[in-house]
C-alpha cells in the first residue's frame, strides 16, 4: 500500500505538491469515489482517476536522448522554444531528469516513472555526471585543482568533483576540461568556471552514470533497456 499522493506523483501525471492540491480539491477518486484526504493508502488493484483521468499503472516509459543545442528542457516553453520534448515522437507522456541548459548537449533521461526520477536528482543519490567544457582561456592547473577541492557557487562551496585537463589550445586561447560532479546544482558546471573567472563556450553531458550518448546522434534516442534501468534503481537504492 502506498500514499496516494505519491501514487499520483510516480505515475507522472504532475508533481506530488500538485497532487496533493487536486485531492484537496476534491479531483481524486479512488474506486468511484471521492478522496480528499493526504496520505489515503491505495494499492495496484484500486482505480484511481485524477481530474477524469484514469490512472494508468506500471507503464513506464525510459527514454536515452542526445541532447541538441537549441532545445529546451523543458515540457513546454513560454517563448515558444522547441523542447526536448517536441523532439520525441511517442504517445507516453514524458518528463526530463534534471535539466540541461539551452546550449548544452548530451545525455538526457526522459521518463514518466517518478520514483526514478526523484531518486536520480536527490542529491543523496550522489550519481556521476561527466562533462566536457570548453572554456575561454588556458586553464592553471591550480584552478584543476580548485574545481577538484571545491569553489564557492551561490555562496555554497561545490563538494569534491573530478577533474582533467584533456586540451589547451594556446592559438585559439581555449581549454577543454573533463568536469565530473555528483551534485546538480543550477547551472553548476558553468558557475564553477565563471567562479574562477572562465566563460565556457560548449558544454557536453558525455555521460550520466553509466549511460553515454556515443551511439546517438545529436537529437536522436532511443529506449533504455530493462537492464539499465534496473542498475539505475540499483544506484538510488544503494
Ligand atoms: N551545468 C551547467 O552549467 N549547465 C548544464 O546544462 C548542466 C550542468
Amino acid at each position: 500500500m502506498e500514499r496516494i499522493q505519491k501514487v499520483i506523483a510516480n505515475s507522472g501525471y504532475t508533481s506530488r505538491r500538485k497532487a496533493e492540491e487536486l485531492l484537496v480539491k476534491g479531483k481524486v477518486k479512488v474506486n468511484g469515489k471521492v478522496v480528499r484526504e493526504l496520505g489515503t493508502l491505495v494499492d495496484s488493484n484500486d482505480t484511481i482517476i485524477v481530474e477524469g483521468h484514469v490512472l494508468k499503472k506500471d507503464e513506464k516509459t525510459y527514454i536515452l536522448l542526445n541532447k541538441p543545442r537549441g532545445v529546451v528542457t523543458t515540457t513546454s516553453d513560454d517563448k515558444n522554444r522547441k523542447t526536448v520534448i517536441d523532439l520525441i515522437d511517442i504517445p507516453t507522456r514524458i518528463y526530463p531528469v534534471g535539466r540541461l541548459d539551452y546550449d548544452t548537449t548530451g545525455v538526457l533521461i526522459l521518463t514518466n516513472d517518478g520514483e526514478l526520477t526523484n531518486g536520480l536528482i536527490h542529491p543523496s543519490s550522489n550519481i556521476d555526471k561527466l562533462y566536457i567544457a570548453k572554456i575561454k582561456g588556458l586553464i592553471s592547473p591550480e584552478h584543476i585543482k580548485r574545481l577538484v577541492s571545491g569553489v564557492i557557487i551561490d555562496g555554497k562551496k561545490t563538494s569534491k568533483a573530478k577533474a582533467k585537463l584533456k586540451k589547451l589550445d594556446k592559438k585559439k586561447e581555449t581549454s577543454i576540461v573533463e568536469l565530473t560532479i555528483h551534485e546538480g546544482r543550477n547551472h553548476q558546471v558553468k558557475k564553477m568556471f565563471e567562479a574562477l573567472g572562465y566563460e565556457v563556450l560548449k558544454l557536453k553531458r558525455e555521460r550520466f552514470a553509466f549511460l553515454d550518448v556515443k551511439s546517438l546522434k545529436p537529437g536522436e534516442y532511443r529506449y533504455l533497456t530493462i537492464k539499465e534501468v534496473k542498475k539505475l534503481y540499483s544506484l538510488i537504492n544503494k
